[in-house]
């Protein structure tokens, strides 16, 4: 083991016992100590679920980048592994960056990650990044970084394709026994692209194609890709950075993106794509997938965002946390989102009001509170009259803080929003998602879990998710509307 790698397993043991059980959410994935944020190497391997994840265990802010290992067996009760991978190498000595894992015939587990170096190029006046991809291999707990990395540096790249933004392999083993790996990358427009790499043994790669060229159309770079198939359909996700509002429904900087079409397997190009946002929330980003033993297909993502990360509890051990993991669906060629169903065997204490009209502000429901709950709303629309249907949680007996959702029917928008949520930042704290137009109910499926909430619209055809850290007695949840709303409560709290 080397110096990096003992000196920082020997730093989280230490500091991670510093953080109590209660300090930390439930069942979202916190990291071990410090700061955490894309996951990584998202896989099944020997009868467990594996999820590493970008970690800086030295501090709460980002820095050289380790992997944080934790495993489970239900996605929601993790068990910590000790970190497995620390930037020890000349080739990954400024950090080891995002990538995926897979499973080789010999049982091995395979890491493919970005490994990040600082380098003097000649005439440059200042040190220039270069990105490029590693191995590392082990037995699910120990990894040892493979001997020829890196295996794709710059003298594996298409012409144009810049040699600093090249990042976040997701390896992955086809049918007929060879291995592909997507890649985020820009190209001479400095506009995202995905490379795909090909491989017999996962360790000599040579280049294969292009799989999509954003052409300026949402933002510039594209990170962190994942690509599977999903009911008739190929899905490609990434994170596109330096969106603007006017290319992806009004949301800008870094969105989470499904890009659902076809691909041509043997030319591995992308084509008859339609563009979705996987999150509208203000925290989600970096999502990646991972296929049940039972063949559901399963993304987790950061549940924070490069935009908002400074919103936080002062003086925690740890900062950053992952999503709740969520089955991926289509339907009518769209990505649609639930909670994984073993959520549903936490469920305890159900607070059942079925049919009821709600009026006026501020409404109570026994039993309907609570920081770590399952709850779903079912709102009549076409029956009573109103425009504005509110939902405040987290909220406090003062009424100083609370997060809010709101209905508008005007304009059949969505707003979360977590200004009074005790946030000391002047972030945007606010976002909104126009639903579709035509339902008769509007149902709305709120998981909170002491720090998060996200919210699952219409059955999952529309999420949002953000994060808000305020103290944990705010507990409280209150209905409002301007008129008259007829409409079911079903709620649950999560018990783990
Ligand atoms: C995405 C990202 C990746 C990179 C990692 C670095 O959030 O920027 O592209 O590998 O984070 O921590």
């Amino acid at each position: 083991m080397t110096r990096k790698l003992f000196k920082a397993r020997e730093y989280e043991e230490k500091y991670s016992k510093e953080i109590t059980k209660e300090e930390r959410p439930d069942f979202h994935l916190t990291p071990y100590v410090g700061w955490m944020n894309d996951p990584n190497g998202f896989s099944y391997y020997k009868d467990k679920y594996h999820l590493f994840y970008q970690y800086h265990p030295y501090d709460t802010n980002w820095g050289p980048m380790h992997w944080g290992h934790a495993v489970s067996e239900d996605l929601l009760h993790w068990e910590y592994l000790p970190v497995s991978l620390a930037c020890d190498m000349p080739y990954d000595k400024d950090g080891v960056f995002s990538g995926s894992a897979v499973e080789l015939d010999d049982g091995r587990h395979l890491l493919m990650y970005t490994g990040v170096k600082e380098t003097q190029v000649k005439r440059a006046k200042h040190p220039q990044v270069r990105q490029m991809q590693c191995i590392a291999i082990g037995d699910g707990k120990e990894y040892e970084k493979y001997e020829n990395n890196p295996v794709i540096d710059e003298t594996k790249l298409p012409k144009g394709a810049s040699l600093v933004d090249f990042r976040d392999p997701k390896i992955v083993k086809t049918s007929d026994n060879t291995f592909l790996a997507y890649m985020g990358s820009r190209d001479e427009q400095k506009s995202g692209q995905i490379l795909v790499y090909e491989s017999k043994d996962a360790l000599n790669w040579k280049f294969k194609s292009v799989l999509i060229k954003n052409n300026g159309r949402l933002g510039t770079m594209w990170e962190c890709p994942d690509v599977f198939e999903l009911e008739g359909y190929d899905v490609l996700l990434a994170s596109p950075q330096d969106v603007t509002a006017d290319q992806f429904e009004g949301l800008t900087g870094n969105v989470p993106l499904a890009a659902v079409g076809h691909i041509d397997k043997e030319a591995q190009k992308m084509h008859d794509e339609d563009f979705q946002v996987a999150d509208y929330g203000m925290d989600f980003y970096a999502h990646q997938t991972v296929l049940s033993p039972d063949g559901r297909r399963i993304m987790i993502g950061w549940l924070q965002n490069w935009d908002s990360c400074s919103n936080r509890i002062p003086d925690t051990k740890w900062y950053g946390q992952m999503s709740v993991p969520r089955e991926l669906h289509i339907k009518d060629g769209k990505l649609y989102q639930t909670p994984i169903k073993e959520l549903e065997n936490y469920r305890e204490n159900q607070v059942l009001k079925k049919d009821f009209v709600l009026q006026g502000q501020d409404q109570t429901i026994e039993g309907l509170e609570g920081r770590t709950i399952d709850t779903t709303f079912e709102i009549a629309l076409n029956e009573e009259s109103f425009n504005k249907f509110e939902i405040k949680f987290a909220s406090n007996a003062n009424k100083n803080r609370f997060c809010s959702l709101l209905y508008r029917k005007d304009d059949n928008t969505i707003t979360l929003d977590r200004l009074y949520s005790g946030t000391q930042r002047a972030l945007m704290h606010q976002k909104s998602c126009k639903l579709d137009d035509g339902a008769s109910t509007l149902k709305l499926r709120l998981v909170l879990d002491k720090y998060s909430a996200e919210l699952f619209i219409n059955d999952g055809q529309k999420v949002m998710s953000m994060s808000f850290y305020t103290e944990l007695d705010a507990q409280e949840i209150t209905l409002s509307t301007d008129g008259k709303v007829k409409m079911s409560v079903e709620k649950y709290d999560l018990k783990m």
